[in-house]
């Protein structure tokens, strides 16, 4: 399968765009967690810059890690070289429909909505059927997903949104963050246009440099169906980090699924 890396663009923004996402203080101790609490292999799809990887490294957990940008995994072999963890991480360039881990994993994460990137619910259901068979059986695989309200994301349609100021390390220039994001109703997808503004010492701008991410949101109903159609357990539903149950109001969906001791998988051999 060839890997089409949208992170690549991405990667020197990404420690900005993560530091400003609310999201993101939440999400990182539920997964640090649920890492430690496992006994054996632990993967991490779409482990980024090694974010949540570096901190449970830095914690005493192995994790590999499974990416299909480059540049992502570059900065992630930076980050842990610097933390003193790389030896705890092992990195695979790889995309999440045709990964091979060393041994059969007790845990496989998607932290941070990355389901999302696999864009098509052919994509999604060729993930969750790929993932299904790297699991050891009665290993869990745990993931999250936000809950989309298309009216609400339709109401900011188009209006540009300032997500940060910061001085680019590495041009050391005032920098400006945009983000706005188109909706497609029918096909579930989302493209996430940013773009960076670099300013100079009397704010010219010198420098506009655009990024843009192709994503998609899905129904809690159809992440239920895709999973159990692929022969998951469902073992709880949270509907935020906190772990407190899902509800009609919650903004996550967190779902941890299990591949059965005794499997009963109909449809996806
Ligand atoms: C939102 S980031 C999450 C990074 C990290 N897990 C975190 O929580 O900060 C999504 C990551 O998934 C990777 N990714 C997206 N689609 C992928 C695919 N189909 N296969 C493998 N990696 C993918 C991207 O390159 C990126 O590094």
């Amino acid at each position: 399968m060839s890997l089409t890396a949208e992170y690549d663009a991405f990667a020197d923004v990404y420690e900005i765009w993560t530091a400003t996402a609310p999201v993101t203080a939440r999400n990182l101790p539920f997964y640090v967690d649920a890492y430690r609490e496992t006994p054996g292999l632990v993967a991490e799809l779409g482990v980024g810059d090694g974010r949540i990887a570096i901190e449970a490294a830095k914690a005493g957990k192995p994790v590999t890690g499974v990416d299909a940008s480059s540049q992502m995994l570059q900065r992630c072999r930076a980050r842990a070289q610097a933390a003193g963890v790389l030896d705890q991480l092992t990195l695979i360039h790889a995309d999440f429909r045709d990964f091979n881990l060393p041994q059969p994993a007790e845990l496989i994460s998607i932290p941070f909505h990355s389901i999302g990137h696999l864009v098509t619910i052919d994509d999604k259901r060729g993930g969750l059927r790929h993932i299904y068979g790297q699991l050891a059986t009665g290993g869990r695989l745990i993931f999250d997903h936000f809950v989309f309200d298309l009216e609400a994301a339709r109401s900011r349609y188009g209006v540009a949104n300032l997500r940060a100021e910061y001085t680019n390390p590495e041009t050391g220039r005032d920098t400006l963050l945009w983000v706005t994001s188109r909706y497609e109703s029918e096909t579930q997808r989302i493209r996430i246009i940013t773009w960076t503004d670099e300013i100079d010492g009397v704010g010219v701008m010198v420098r506009r440099q655009y990024r843009r991410l192709t994503f998609s949101w899905l129904e809690p109903a159809q992440t239920r169906a895709l999973l159990e159609e692929t022969g998951f357990e469902i073992d709880a539903l949270y509907g935020d980090f906190d772990h407190s149950p899902f509800s009609d109001d919650s903004p996550e969906q967190i779902w941890v699924a299990r591949r059965p001791l005794e499997e009963r998988r109909s449809t996806s051999s």
